[in-house]
């Protein structure tokens, strides 16, 4: 089933809860103004009634029970509205019954219960009546010199009932009138205030590779509205930095692999243009290799890459001895350094450092980092390379006097493919790939990787790892 629109499910919503308190609000409307009138009209009864109880004492005073009918005719006539009365005595016969009453057939009630004083009792006259009218009766029974009475004054309620009825009629012609207005008024304010949803689904839309550097309009409206397109902005930014990150790399990688395919190739054409010695297809074929060896370590250095990317690269975490894997590293760092005439010195504790790290990519960080000594040192400079404990890590040292770099270049050197000197680097057989590689494994161990340099005097990258607990 489809949802429908956030409008149209605000506005029914709306509509719902509305008609819920009107209903509410329209129907305790109602019952208190019933309950009000039936208020003011017993109190009104009661006053009658205690009247003619006084009448009749008054009466039973002087001794004058014979006139007392007479007496109680005037009283009705007299008093304003006190027409409706009827009074029994004990037996069930009429000791008076004011014509109207009679015209209303008004029954004689019951007495009130035991304890209670008056008893209010709604009667409608009975059909036949030459007057049917609601009524509202009060009874009172009184005990006065041996005789017992039953008063009954009355109200006649149809004025009121009318009243009551139109105010209800009202109610219910002007609350369903109300909530078909204030329901479309909910549908026109959510369509209103969704508005901008439906512009920022549409400019979303139309965003794709091409043009990630378009933007939401931001409404100025400091509301949830606002708050959205700005998260989104700021996501799109994030993607176009990120995006513009894989095509830079994708360009260079290219470009990189470009060349030596391209010298490669020369190469080949030239040897295969005439006929040549031995010796001389030797010669192209070893340079051939040569530039063949350095494209497959560039290519794994860019597989690599992508694997980390994607999150493909596989690490296996186990208690690993920091010390120990950068012995093997300087074994084979040492050897390169011979071969160019630097110093080599190590100066690694003997205590083992656990740390919970990759074996294979630790030992890959340390080559990264003694290869890059040995080849920015020129011959008779000296590489050290050292291992200590600080403060629950683990901290590697490589230390050269070669080049240095600039200060400028200093914060880019972990960039892939940044080059500090670009020719010089390339003559040196370096891409820029090897300190972003470095970084990214001392990354995943939860480590920093830090650079200090001067120029023309030598460099110091210090890699921190952290120890593994128990050995912390
Ligand atoms: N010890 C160092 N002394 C001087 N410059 C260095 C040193 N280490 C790195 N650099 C500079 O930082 C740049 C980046 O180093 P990185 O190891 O990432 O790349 P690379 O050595 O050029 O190539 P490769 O991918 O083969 O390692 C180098 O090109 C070089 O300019
Ligand atoms: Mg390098």
């Amino acid at each position: 089933m489809m949802a429908l629109p956030i409008r149209l499910r605000l506005a029914a919503w709306y509509f719902a809860v509305l008609a819920v308190v009107l209903s509410a609000f329209g129907l305790s409307a109602c019952l208190e103004m019933r309950h009000s009138i039936h208020r003011t009209v017993d109190e009104e009864l009661q006053i009658r009634a205690e009247g003619v109880r006084q009448l009749i004492e008054r009466n039973v005073a002087r001794g004058d029970e014979d006139n007392l009918q007479e007496g109680l005719r005037e009283h009705t006539e007299l008093r304003m509205g006190g027409a409706l009365l009827q009074v029994s005595d004990e037996q069930g016969n009429w000791i008076y019954r004011s014509p109207v009453m009679s015209d209303y057939g008004a029954p004689r009630m019951l007495p009130p219960p035991k304890g209670a004083v008056d008893f209010m009792t709604k009667v409608r006259t009975p059909k036949n009546a030459v007057a049917p009218m609601p009524l509202r009766i009060c009874t009172r029974e009184v005990n006065v010199g041996g005789e017992t009475y039953l008063i009954q004054s009355a109200f006649e309620m149809d004025d009121f009932y009318e009243a009551l009825n139109h105010f209800a009629l009202l109610l219910w012609i002007s609350i369903p009138l109300l909530l078909v207005s204030a329901a479309v008024g909910g549908y026109w304010i959510s369509t209103r205030a969704l508005a901008p949803v439906d512009q920022i689904t549409q400019t979303a839309r139309s965003i794709s590779a091409q043009n990630l550097s378009s933007r939401l309009v931001v409404p100025n409206t400091g509301d949830e509205l606002q708050r959205l397109s700005e998260t989104l902005n700021g996501m799109l930014e994030r993607l176009e930095a990120a995006f513009k990150k894989i095509t830079q790399f994708t360009a260079d990688a290219s470009h990189e692999l470009r060349t030596p395919v391209a010298v490669m190739r020369t190469r080949a054409e030239l040897a295969l243009r005439k006929a040549r010695s031995a010796e001389e297809y030797q010669e192209v074929i070893a340079e051939v290799l040569a530039e063949l060896e350095k494209t497959s370590a560039l290519i794994e250095q860019l597989m690599f890459l992508a694997r980390a990317d994607s999150g493909g690269q596989t690490m296996n975490f186990t208690p690993t001895n920091v010390g120990e894997i950068l012995r093997e590293a300087c074994h084979q760092g040492s050897a390169l350094a011979e071969a160019k005439q630097i110093g080599f010195q190590e100066n690694i504790v003997g205590e083992p450092m656990w740390i919970k790290g990759d074996a294979t990519s630790l030992r890959r960080l340390f080559l990264i980092l003694i290869d890059n000594a040995v080849k920015y040192t020129p011959a008779s400079g000296k590489v050290e390379v050292s291992l200590h404990r600080n403060d629950g890590f683990a901290v590697a040292e490589v230390r050269d006097t070669g080049i240095g770099i600039a200060q400028t270049d200093l914060p880019n050197v972990f960039e892939r493919f940044y080059r500090a000197d670009k020719a010089r680097t390339r003559e040196l057989g370096g891409v820029g790939l090897g300190l972003s590689i470095g970084r990214w494994i001392t990354e995943v161990h939860l480590g920093t990787i830090e650079v200090q340099s001067a120029p023309g005097r030598g460099s110091i990258f210090q890699v921190r790892l952290p120890l593994a607990k128990a050995t912390a």
